[in-house]
């Protein structure tokens, strides 16, 4: 073995990675996320990051916040330092009930785990339920941080198209019998019904119902992640696929969007019968998610006009929606098309044929803008015309500026284009979910 596998001097290279031969096998599923590769340059304040998904805190009331963080220590700090149940604290779980009342969702509190963020409610259930090889169904595109999950437990992802509508019931019953017919087995569907990350649309209320029947007929699970469902700029709140299919529905929320994202508290409400197994997966990962953020979710909860909060953030989103929205309007070249969101974070475009989005993005980066190209957001390889904006933390202004930047860098890739009928330099096209995606950055 030592012949074959020298110990190799420190380097950054993965190849030499002298544990290379130690791994599971599992972990070829394991790459940094093009996004989180792009992280280190496009913080630089000389950039405009169009392409993060960083929630914008500054109209939390800190003062406030920082008093009652020292109320809860002051008066439960034994309980707020010390372990807790791997189930959640019990209050909080009630509380979480009237959060979730507001999208139609009746739930029993017994019902809810509280997690370390949605993040890990959908690793839980990837490990709950996928063996190396099953299918999950998900939107195309869909979000990377799940994409990431269900790669590490070496899940195979099925994209199924989504339009201005949300996903395609046609679509994802088509794909639903080809599998069954192929002898895949399916595990569960993904999918974010609300102001969709990176698509930025909203499922139509009248999909819904038939959405749960193709699955329901087809015997396959439904994962609702909803993290983003509170910040419908109209202040529309559209029901939960939850609320009509309690024994068929796995929900995912999270304050991360809503309040404050580095607490770590998110949930998962189960159907009944699977929440014991969750609470045993829930322990094995982590014992129990903090109590102290917790307890700061609970008082804040208890305490804070949280309603008020969250319509203070509805505001702030639109207000850079808007901006988004009238900067692609003015800026783009012809040929580009966008989604335009009702809610949450996030524009989808689509470049004209020919642009590559991934090899474009150190260019657009030298030109001090950075988005998120559209790769990232399929395990297939598809997606190089496509990119995922983000408009949730810059200022309008700033937004402006970086669509201006970036509707320069795309003219003069399409002038390169149309001169010499290529632009790009990297070889784009499907991969496998297993091949390492080089870093963009
Ligand atoms: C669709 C979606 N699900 C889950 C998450 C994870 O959120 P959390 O901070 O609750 O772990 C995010 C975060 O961006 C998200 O966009």
């Amino acid at each position: 073995m030592t012949e074959q596998h020298p110990v190799k001097p420190r380097s950054g290279h993965h190849n030499l990675d002298p544990h290379l031969d130690r791994y599971a096998a599992r972990t070829a599923g394991m790459t940094a996320s093009e996004i989180r590769a792009l992280f280190a340059v496009a913080s630089r304040p000389e950039v405009v990051s169009l392409a993060g998904g960083m929630p914008n805190l500054a109209a939390l009331p800190l003062d406030t916040l920082s008093a009652q963080v020292g109320q809860t220590i002051a008066e439960d700090g034994l309980v707020a330092l010390q372990y807790g149940s791997a189930h959640g604290v019990p209050a909080l779980r009630e509380q979480i009930c009237e959060v979730m009342a507001l999208e139609g969702i009746s739930a029993h509190p017994d019902d809810v785990v509280v997690t370390v963020g949605s993040q890990m409610g959908l690793d839980m259930v990837t490990r709950l339920f996928c063996d190396p090889g099953d299918v999950v169904i998900a939107e195309g595109p869909s979000y990377v941080g799940a994409l990431g999950s269900f790669a590490a437990y070496q899940a195979q992802v099925v994209h199924v198209a989504m339009d201005d509508e949300g996903l395609q019931p046609a679509a994802l019953k088509e794909a639903l019998v080809r599998l069954e017919k192929d002898g895949r087995r399916v595990k569960f569907l993904y999918t974010i019904p609300n102001f969709h990350n990176p698509g930025g649309v909203t499922l139509a209320v009248r999909r819904r119902a038939e959405i749960l029947e193709i699955c329901r007929t087809h015997g396959v699970l439904v994962i609702e992640d909803n993290p983003y469902g509170l910040l419908g700029f109209d202040g529309q709140i559209y029901p939960a696929l939850r609320s009509t299919d309690p024994d068929n529905v796995v929900y995912l929320g999270s304050f991360s969007k809503t309040f404050a994202s580095g607490l770590r508290v998110g949930w998962v409400l189960a159907p009944h019968a699977v929440r014991e197994k969750l609470v045993l997966a829930a322990e094995s990962a982590t014992l129990c998610p903090p109590t102290l953020n917790q307890l700061i979710v609970s008082r804040y909860l208890a305490t804070h006009d949280w309603k008020g909060q969250i319509k203070k953030f509805q505001e702030n989103y639109r207000e850079r929606r808007d901006a988004m929205l009238s900067a692609l309007e003015q800026y783009l070249p012809a040929g580009c098309e966008w989604t335009r969101p009702d809610g949450g974070f996030y524009v989808w475009v689509t470049v004209p044929e020919g642009v590559d989005t991934k090899a474009m993005l150190p260019r657009a980066v030298t030109a001090r803008v950075a988005y998120a190209s559209g790769t990232g957001f399929y395990a297939d390889g598809f997606g190089s015309r496509q990119m995922r904006l983000s408009y949730c933390y810059p200022t309008p202004e700033r937004i402006t500026e970086g669509v201006r930047r970036l509707a320069a860098v795309l003219e003069s890739e399409m002038d390169l284009l149309r001169t010499f009928g290529t632009v790009t330099r990297a070889v784009s096209g499907p991969q496998s979910p297993q091949s390492p995606s080089p870093d963009t950055a």
